[in-house]
């Protein structure tokens, strides 16, 4: 019930990894074509989910690092302005503040009650700003944003919208084309059941040019395996964001726990979890508790948080610990994120113990 946090990894994620870690040590890097051929496939794999190029995906070690990249590597005038969200999770807010120190306007759109508001957003859009960066998906209200619509506001406006991804990716469906995404980050621990440290980065291949590799390894350049030549051009997709030598153990997992997602079908998983969160707000509701965040279901998650009908949420966090039904406690509410393998049964045993 907390996968808004981090996920429990599948027994096939697991064991792609084992078997790599087993192959490591019997054999050292004998096989290291196919840990190539692997970074490949999974690539073709996380393009599939976002309908993405397999050349706009760079691996990266977390969201943190993709918002940084994407962030540090525009050439940003004095006065450019970028507009996001209060309440944001804190990975979507530092790179973007730190961009202050190059003369760089942060503009905050408030929500209400978790709520994102479009309008809002497009209210604070000026003609100096270059991008707007939000999450797919809030991590505390559970807010799901329509990123098409935005993405193509952000089109006529000019400018570059950038999303943090994680909150939602692997439960919900995202197209970057029809969503005109110019960049996104999210790492697999949480939605798409794979393993910590090991994330994605997504530019679209016509923005590539704008943001320059922050981040310079022997693998960012086009003539990368000569290792005799020194010529500072990049390689012609993403891979010029990934800085040297990769996690290969966490892109086995992540590949093992993204094609099991494709095989379920993003679809049937969206309605699946839309199902089990209706069923606990419902339930929540009912027993007289504050649910945070959005009733419509076009704006619904995986997550919902809420404020206790009674003192504040420490009580239940207890009693959820000492019966191993793992929630979080986030902004003083209690945060349940259940997946789309979790059961009505198990849905009904966290409303007995809120009960
Ligand atoms: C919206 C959002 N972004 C980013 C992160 C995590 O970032 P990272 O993958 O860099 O640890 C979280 C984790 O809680 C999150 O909720």
């Amino acid at each position: 019930m907390n996968h808004a946090a981090v996920a429990p990894i599948s027994r096939r994620v697991r064991d792609a990894m084992a078997g790599l870690l087993d192959d490591v040590q019997q054999c050292g890097a004998e096989h290291w074509q196919r840990w190539v051929e692997t970074y490949g496939s999974v690539r073709r794999s996380l393009a599939l989910l976002l309908n993405a190029d397999s050349g706009e995906i760079a691996f990266t070690k977390n969201t943190s690092e993709g918002i940084s990249m994407f962030a540090s590597g525009l050439d940003w005038q004095p006065g450019d302005e970028v507009v996001s969200v209060e309440g944001e999770f804190p990975a979507n807010f530092y790179a973007w503040k730190a961009l202050e120190k190059r003369g760089v306007v942060l503009r905050l759109v408030p929500s209400e009650q978790g709520r994102v508001s479009q309008e809002a957003i497009l209210s604070a859009l000026t003609p100096r700003t270059r991008v707007v960066t939000v999450s797919f998906v809030q991590y505390l209200s559970g807010f799901r944003l329509d990123l098409e619509k935005l993405g193509q506001a952000c089109v006529a406006r000019g400018c570059l919208l950038f999303v943090d991804a994680i909150q939602g990716l692997g439960a919900f469906p995202i197209d970057v084309k029809r969503a005109n995404i110019a960049g996104l980050a999210a790492d697999g621990h949480k939605w798409m059941l794979g393993p910590e440290g090991a994330a994605l980065l997504y530019v679209n291949s016509q923005v590539m040019e704008k943001i320059t590799p922050p981040e310079i390894g022997w693998t960012t350049v086009r003539h990368w395996s000569d290792f005799s030549r020194r010529d500072l051009s990049w390689r012609d997709d993403a891979r010029r964001y990934e800085c040297g030598t990769l996690n290969t153990v966490g892109i086995y997992g992540l590949g093992a726990a993204v094609n099991l997602l494709l095989e379920v079908g993003i679809p049937n998983i969206a309605a699946r979890v839309l199902q089990l969160t209706d069923r606990l707000r419902g339930g929540l509701l009912a027993q007289g508790h504050s649910v945070f965040g959005p009733r419509a279901r076009e704006e619904a998650s995986g997550i919902v948080s809420f404020v206790p009908r009674q003192g504040g949420p420490e009580h239940l966090l207890d009693l959820f610990l000492a019966h191993r039904v793992q929630v979080a406690a986030r902004g003083g509410m209690v945060r349940i994120a259940p997946h789309f393998y979790n059961t009505e049964e198990e849905i009904d045993r966290v409303l007995e113990l809120a009960s």
